[in-house]
Formats: C-alpha cells, sequence, structure tokens
C-alpha cells in the first residue's frame, strides 16, 4: 500500500491553477487523480510506483497501448526531420492515400486536430452541401465538446421529456437557445419514434451523426435495421448520413460501418488514427467533400488549421494504422469476445444484478440487472453511479486502470494474460461489493 505523498503533492499545485486541478474532467477522481510516470504496452505506471494493466488506453486513442516500438521508431524518424511547417508534407499524402484505400465510403479525407474539431467540420460540410441547417442526433450520444454536437448528450429524468419528443437540454450553462432549436433529439434504436421526429423536420435536416457503439449510451451497439432505417431515411429525404467513427473505427477493417448495408456520406475519425498524438478528420465522397476544394470556383466551406495535417501525427498515425490491420484486428476482438464472457460468468457466479455491454474491444459495465438497450434504459441513478465508483477505485487498488464510465477499451499490447487478470479482479470485486447492491 502506497501513501500517495507524490500525488498529493501535485494536486496542491493543481489545484492552484487549473480549475478543479486538471486539464480535462475525464480524468477526474477524488480525492486527486492519478499521475501518469510512464507506460510500456499494456501497462501503465503511476508516479507513486504502482503499475496497473491499462484499459482507459488515453479514451481509446492508444490502440497499440504505450510505447510500441514501431510506432516509436516512426516518430522518432520524423521528430529529427522537424515537427511543423508551414507546408504540406509527404507523409501526410502516404496517409491520405492509406486510409482511402483502406474505407469504401472515402473518396477524399481532411485531417483536423480532434474528434470535437472533426464532427464541426462534418456539421459545418452537411451544412455548406445541402443548404439547410439542422443536424439530428441521438439522445445521450457524445460527439464531442461543440455547441450543437452536445445537445441532450446528458439529459437527466427531470429534464428529458417525452420520449417520443425528446427535449433538447444544453450541456454548458447559457448555451444559446438559438443553437439548441437547430438539433434535432431522435431516441437510439427506437425506430418508430426515431422516424416520427425526423419527418417532422426533413426539409430543414442537413445531417443525422450516429455512433453505432457511442460510449455515453454505454456501448450499447445500435441496432442493424436502426442503423439502415435510418440511413435509407436519410437518402430519401436528401439528408447526409455521418457517421461518427472516432471511437468506432477500431471495430473493423473497414471501420464499424462496414456492419451495415449503408454508405455514410461522411465519417468523423480521431483518436487511433493520431497514433497516440492529437488528431480528427473527415472524409466521405468526392461530391460532398467538394464543399472544402479551394480550387472550386465558388469555395463552400474555406477551412484551416496550424495544426492540421502535422507531420507528427500524420506519421504516428499512419503507421499505427498499418500496426492496425487482419490480425491484429481479429485478435483484439476475440480478446474482448472473451472478456465480455468472463465478465459475464463472474456476474453469475456472484449472483450480482450486473451486465456488460459493448462489441468489437470496447465494453462497459453496468450496475444493472437487465441489459440496456438505448439511453434511457442506462441511464445511472446516483447509487449506480456509486457502485460503478467502488468497482472502479476497487479494480485500480488490484491493478487495472479502468475508463471513469466503468468502461474498458483494449489495446493490441494486450494478451488474454492481462483479460484473464482483469476478470479475477472482477469477479473478486463483485463478490465484495455484493451486499451493497
Ligand atoms: C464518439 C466521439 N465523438 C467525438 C469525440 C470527440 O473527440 P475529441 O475528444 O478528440 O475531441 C469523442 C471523444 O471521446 C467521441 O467518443
Amino acid at each position: 500500500m502506497t501513501n500517495n505523498l507524490k500525488s498529493e503533492a501535485l494536486f496542491s499545485r493543481a489545484i492552484e491553477v487549473l480549475p478543479g486541478g486538471i486539464s480535462r474532467n475525464a480524468i477526474f477522481r477524488k480525492p486527486y487523480p492519478f499521475y501518469a510516470a510512464h507506460g510500456k504496452g499494456a501497462y501503465i505506471t503511476d508516479i507513486e510506483g504502482v503499475e496497473r494493466i491499462d484499459f482507459a488506453n488515453n479514451m481509446a486513442s492508444l490502440i497499440h497501448g504505450h510505447c510500441n516500438d514501431v510506432l516509436n521508431d516512426a516518430i522518432k524518424s520524423q521528430l529529427d526531420k522537424g515537427v511543423a511547417f508551414t507546408m504540406g508534407t509527404e507523409v501526410e499524402i502516404e496517409f491520405a492515400e492509406y486510409m482511402v484505400e483502406r474505407y469504401g465510403s472515402f473518396d477524399k479525407i481532411r485531417f483536423v486536430n480532434s474528434g470535437t474539431e472533426a464532427i464541426m467540420a462534418a456539421i459545418r460540410a452537411s451544412r455548406a452541401y445541402t443548404g439547410k441547417v439542422k443536424i439530428a442526433k441521438a439522445e445521450g450520444a457524445y460527439h464531442g465538446a461543440y455547441d450543437y454536437a452536445e445537445v441532450s448528450e446528458n439529459s437527466k429524468p427531470d429534464n428529458w421529456g417525452d420520449v417520443a419528443a425528446p427535449n433538447n437540454n444544453p450541456v454548458v450553462f447559457n448555451t444559446p437557445k438559438s443553437a439548441l432549436d437547430e438539433v434535432v433529439i431522435i431516441p437510439f434504436n427506437d425506430i418508430e419514434r426515431a422516424i416520427n421526429i425526423l419527418d417532422q423536420h426533413a426539409s430543414e435536416l442537413a445531417c443525422i451523426i450516429l455512433d453505432a457503439i457511442p460510449h455515453r449510451i454505454g456501448f450499447i451497439p445500435a441496432q442493424k435495421q436502426y442503423v439502415e432505417t435510418l440511413a435509407a431515411w436519410a437518402k430519401k429525404n436528401s439528408v447526409l448520413l455521418v457517421f461518427d467513427e472516432v471511437i468506432t473505427l477500431r471495430a473493423e477493417l473497414g471501420g464499424a460501418q462496414s456492419w451495415f448495408d449503408v454508405k455514410p456520406d461522411l465519417t468523423a475519425m480521431g483518436k487511433m488514427i493520431g497514433g497516440g498524438f492529437p488528431v480528427g478528420a473527415i472524409a466521405g465522397s468526392d461530391e460532398v467533400m467538394q464543399v472544402l476544394n479551394p480550387l472550386a470556383d465558388k469555395v463552400l466551406f474555406p477551412h484551416s488549421g496550424t495544426f492540421s495535417a502535422n507531420p507528427m501525427t500524420m506519421m504516428a498515425g499512419l503507421t499505427s494504422m498499418r500496426l492496425f490491420e487482419g490480425q491484429a484486428i481479429t485478435k483484439l476482438n476475440h480478446l474482448a469476445d472473451r472478456m465480455r464472457l468472463q465478465i459475464k460468468e463472474a456476474i453469475a457466479v456472484a449472483d450480482v444484478p450486473v451486465c456488460v455491454t459493448g462489441a468489437a474491444s470496447v465494453s462497459k459495465i453496468h450496475m444493472l440487472g437487465q441489459t440496456p438497450t438505448s439511453y434511457r434504459d442506462h441511464f445511472k441513478s446516483s447509487k449506480m453511479k456509486k457502485l460503478e465508483n467502488r468497482l472502479i477505485e476497487y479494480m485500480a487498488a488490484n491493478g487495472v486502470l479502468m475508463v471513469g464510465t466503468c468502461s474498458l477499451i483494449l489495446s493490441t499490447a494486450m494478451e488474454t494474460k492481462e483479460i484473464d487478470h482483469f476478470s479475477e479482479v472482477f469477479l473478486a470485486a463483485m463478490r465484495d461489493m455484493k451486499s451493497e447492491f
């Protein structure tokens, strides 16, 4: 048992200069965050010298875990040439060629700096292309920190309204009402109600944004029929379909979109395509991406960005994506299947009202006896949140780092050893917590 003196000392400095002592709420933890010292492969070591298996992987951006040798060599090779130029680079073109070749729905790609920026660009491109303004999104879905994208992302029972017409709730205090009014909220995995709502706004909608395994909807997979019905509706009504694959690109060689009989007009990406560096991108058909073309007679969507297509990111991203093909994807998804199976077994053995959702290499544990299929089903009461924190802390004290949402994100650096360690500790946690449900 460590006394955490170094963390306490760091936090007392941090609280003086950072609001709440942190720069992003994702690492918030009481009494203070963990502070990283270094990581290697599937493991991360904090400044107290405690090593844990990393099931957070910087919120799904470290697809190959920490300090992958091939990736580090590539990063160092670029570092020696220079980190940023007011010029294009060959590696940016090579990366774009790779992505266009790999993903069936991409003709052109534009790199940006975060998933948030990718969604912002996708919304603006959709507006520019369609001449319409509103966007539709699922209640509870997180699409980054942008006024329009975050509407009703954290709706609660006391403000979410009728499921047949969910309320438009702001996340940030004093978000302009005009922004809220431009967003159409649809229920997740509820075809009939979603289509009813969309029908009422068909002539005003620029795009529907969809995430096939939305993190803030508890990594509940979107039902195939839901996605395909919405896609068909979008096509019929000249509304663009935007896939948010910021997390889900990892699901298959062709991203989560390859699970469905759909071809998104635009795809927003981030996280893993940066090989550990800040990144985002939008990609889509020639016709839609033409709005960004500075050679056009009329440039509908002028776009730039000091760090867009930064060569360090491009080099790391390209190398990382090349390492994530074929066997690497199959192995990762098998490990995740093994993990979900073992979690279910542990839940049955401990006989606790808990369940696990997820798909591909992302999963979430819910303090619920019945598996949720929608945002409202999965909504956490304060008791559930307390139980989740209890589990997260139990796991952290026994060598496992989870995401603060009780989610688990795997990396290719993991083997069955790490999964089995997780399952063993998880069973012990469930037994320890049984009386608290
Ligand atoms: C599905 C999804 N979209 C968009 C974003 C925003 O990405 P970023 O944090 O890189 O801005 C995230 C981040 O977690 C996400 O999970």
